[in-house]
């Protein structure tokens, strides 16, 4: 990842990292989103408690420390130290001690602990070589982390690689069919194709200084990157299909929230509304590897 681009993307992150999960708490839309997103997490996780975990691009440990707290052992990943402090400090509410471990492109290659503490990896996506393979059972990617990799494609291949025989992926992206938009309010018509074809669009934030290249993905994409990593694509959703957000009055009385959410879930799987959703997400899963055959000679 070039140098510039991650350290906007860190410097941006670092920033927001203690006012993170207040941005969130208390909103209507987004409480009925991590609603939906932990049940489609669930209906896909690995049975067997003994799964590891990683929580990629945790920020401040939403998802990761849900599994942390059930029991299973869950390492987290971010190229945000304050936001791994964020974490570190959760973890050390719960009477848990855990290991920091300084993977950024061009550090030496650090010695991984032999207990089963945490592991709070400060890293970055561009640069996986450090995390062992097939080590994870379960890694979470909530928060479209792979919208700031320089290189998408190796940051997933690399993903892939950390997964075990068996193990599942569910990772969330932006949408771009729903930064078509932003284009043509702007008259952008040149900006539009080469948006289309690249995906790649800046993130705006009102520091300049902060802003960083991100990539938006479509659908087939999404499928091309697992058929190409030989993943089983399980599951893909929009999120949201249902235009939740811009009426999240609605989603005030007890009531119709519980049955637009119910709308919501019997529709997010339908290809024709994926148009809608700022967000896509997905569950893939590694088969198991093959048992090779010995036949006589
Ligand atoms: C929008 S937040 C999502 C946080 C959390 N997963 C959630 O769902 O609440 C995205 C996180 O990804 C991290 N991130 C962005 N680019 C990254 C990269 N190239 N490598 C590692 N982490 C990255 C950011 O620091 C940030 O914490």
């Amino acid at each position: 990842m070039a140098k510039r681009q991650r350290s906007q993307v860190e410097r941006y992150h670092d920033r927001v990292a203690g006012l993170y999960d207040t941005i969130y708490d208390g909103d209507p839309y987004w409480e009925v989103v991590f609603q939906i997103t932990w049940r489609h997490l669930l209906r896909h996780f690995p049975k067997d408690m003994g799964t590891r975990c990683l929580d990629v691009g945790c920020g401040t440990g939403r998802w990761g420390m849900r599994f942390a707290k059930a029991g299973y052992r869950t390492d987290f990943l971010d190229i945000s130290r304050k936001m791994l402090d964020q974490v570190g400090g959760k973890l050390a509410a719960l009477g848990r001690p855990r290991s920091d471990i300084f993977a950024m492109p061009g550090a030496p290659r650090p010695d991984l602990p032999d207990d089963s503490r945490p592991l709070l990896w400060h890293a970055a996506l561009d640069d996986l070589s450090a995390l062992p393979s097939g080590a994870y059972g379960f890694i979470v990617w909530q928060g479209d982390p792979l919208n700031c990799a320089e290189k998408p494609g190796k940051a997933f291949r690399e993903m892939a690689r950390l997964l075990a025989p068996g193990g599942v992926m569910a990772m969330s992206v932006d949408n771009r069919l729903q930064g078509i938009y932003h284009y043509f309010k702007d008259g952008d018509v040149k900006g539009l194709a080469e948006f289309l074809r690249t995906g790649k669009t800046n993130w705006i934030t009102d520091d300049p200084e902060e802003r960083y290249r991100i990539t938006m993905f479509t659908p087939g994409q999404i499928r091309a990157m697992c058929r190409e990593r030989g993943l089983e694509l399980v599951s893909l959703v929009g999120k949201t299909v249902l235009p939740l957000r811009r009426f999240r009055g609605l989603l005030d009385d007890p009531g119709k929230r519980a049955e637009l959410t119910r709308l919501e879930e019997s529709l997010h799987a339908e290809e024709a509304l994926f148009a809608n959703a700022a967000h896509l997400e997905f569950i893939a899963r590694k088969p198991e590897r093959h048992v090779s055959r010995q036949f006589d000679a």
